[in-house]
């Protein structure tokens, strides 16, 4: 892959995608909407729908990709804390299944875009709600304050009326998001059992019972030995469990569930290919090992201090480990790959290194930092490379520097 298509460059295991993809669905009855900010392109897209997947988006952007790819409308959740009228717009143009609405506010400004839609041709909506607890997530990974309508008679309850009291739009569900990497499946269960006990809320004021709830993604990956993960069934057992006994207690049917993982359907399936570009030896410290890529590329190491693991590939050798900082191009603070990758000790320009886990948010959430173009993508399927997103070049950043393209710079 790196003689065919340079490095850095993000390579994707297709088998390890679909396979997680079809854990998901056998594991769930209700629905599995993957998450497409974690990765997204029409392959991706196409493996989905395939799959039997819906999807999760929550851009104009990821729409465009959806639609290019030929995802149905009806597997489509389309969601954001703040919605852009050009998102807005292309969710009603593109006629997305269901809307996840975020404010009060909100619900006027949809019911505004579908006016004069009635019956069958209602927009369907789930309400996103912030459920009162601490998912103990890293910090930089929960979900921002403000993301979902509170759990109180002026926060969700008076959203709910005010859908309730629209004929343009279809109450269909509730919906909350906890974080990225929730390692207990406490806060889940209680996040639940909250919900449901705002269905019953919703049931009792208003005689209407939803029958959606989606509880979201942030199931965690192991990207290091010990990290916690669970399979899909686990999650699943628990789940189902946590709400078939809440709506026991509240006399309520049990609603369909979603949920939405992102992370944990892609991130290992990905691994990024950086060539050595030189080492340094600095003195009583770590030895220093600079690649072609960096922050870049690799934004979640300075956004949320995480760590991947960073083999050498393509060469072997019996020189024994040490241990290595691997930091990128870019030279800022946070332009690390790893602090403790164990190298062998004759690491040097020109050899090749993988970073593991790198299949969620490194291609979606790459910048043009220093005006460096963005990495391809290339999945792995039976041996065979096939190129899914080509690397950007020098002429795609200069093509939207509008006085470069007036005086003829673009090769
Ligand atoms: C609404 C929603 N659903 C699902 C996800 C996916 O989260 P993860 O990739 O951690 O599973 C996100 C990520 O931010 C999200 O905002």
């Amino acid at each position: 892959v790196a003689r065919q298509y340079g490095t850095p460059t993000y390579v994707l295991d297709e088998a390890d995608i679909l396979r997680r993809c079809r854990e998901y669905r056998r594991a769930f009855d209700g629905e599995v909407a993957y998450a497409a900010k974690a990765f997204f392109c029409v392959a991706m897209a196409r493996w989905i729908r395939r799959e039997g997947l819906s999807l999760n988006v929550c851009t104009s952007g990821e729409l465009a990709v959806a639609r290019a790819a030929g995802v149905p409308t009806s597997r489509i959740l389309a969601y954001g804390h703040a919605k852009t009228p050009a998102d807005l717009y292309a969710m009603l143009h593109y006629g997305v299944g269901r809307i996840v609405l975020d404010s009060v506010a909100e619900v006027n400004r949809l019911a505004a875009g579908t006016w004069g839609r009635a019956g069958k041709n209602r927009q369907a909506v789930l309400l996103r709600v912030a459920p009162d607890i601490d998912a103990h997530t890293n910090p930089a990974r929960a979900d921002l304050a403000g993301a979902g309508l509170a759990l109180s008679p002026d926060g969700a309850e008076e959203a709910a009326a005010r859908v309730l009291a629209r004929p343009e739009l279809e109450l269909v569900g509730l919906h909350c998001r906890l974080g990225s990497q929730v390692t207990g499946l406490g806060p889940y269960l209680r996040a639940a059992d909250q919900l449901v006990g705002l269905l019953a809320r919703i049931r009792d004021h208003h005689g209407v019972v939803l029958e959606q709830l989606d509880l979201g993604g942030g199931h965690p990956v192991a990207y290091r030995e010990g990290d916690t993960a669970w399979t899909p069934a686990d999650l699943s057992r628990a789940l189902t469990e946590a709400v078939r006994r809440s709506c026991a207690t509240y006399r309520l049917p049990v609603p369909r569930l979603t949920v939405e993982p992102g992370r944990a359907v892609v991130a290992r399936a990905g691994l990024t290919l950086y060539r050595v570009v030189t080492v340094k030896r600095t003195v009583g410290g770590p030895l220093i090992v600079a690649v072609d890529g960096g922050v870049s590329d690799n934004p979640r190491t300075g956004q949320y201090g995480a760590d991947h693991l960073v083999r050498l590939v393509g060469r072997r050798t019996n020189v024994p480990l040490h241990h290595v900082t691997v930091v990128g191009r870019h030279g800022e603070a946070d332009d690390v790959i790893t602090h403790s990758a164990m190298l062998p000790g004759d690491i040097r320009g020109g050899d090749l290194l993988a970073a593991l886990g790198t299949g969620a948010y490194h291609h979606s959430m790459a910048s043009n930092y220093d005006l460096v173009p963005r990495p391809p993508v290339v999945a792995l399927a039976d041996r065979r490379a096939s190129l899914l997103v080509r690397r950007e070049s020098n002429d795609d950043l200069l093509r939207r520097d509008v006085l470069a393209c007036a005086n003829g710079s673009i090769s």
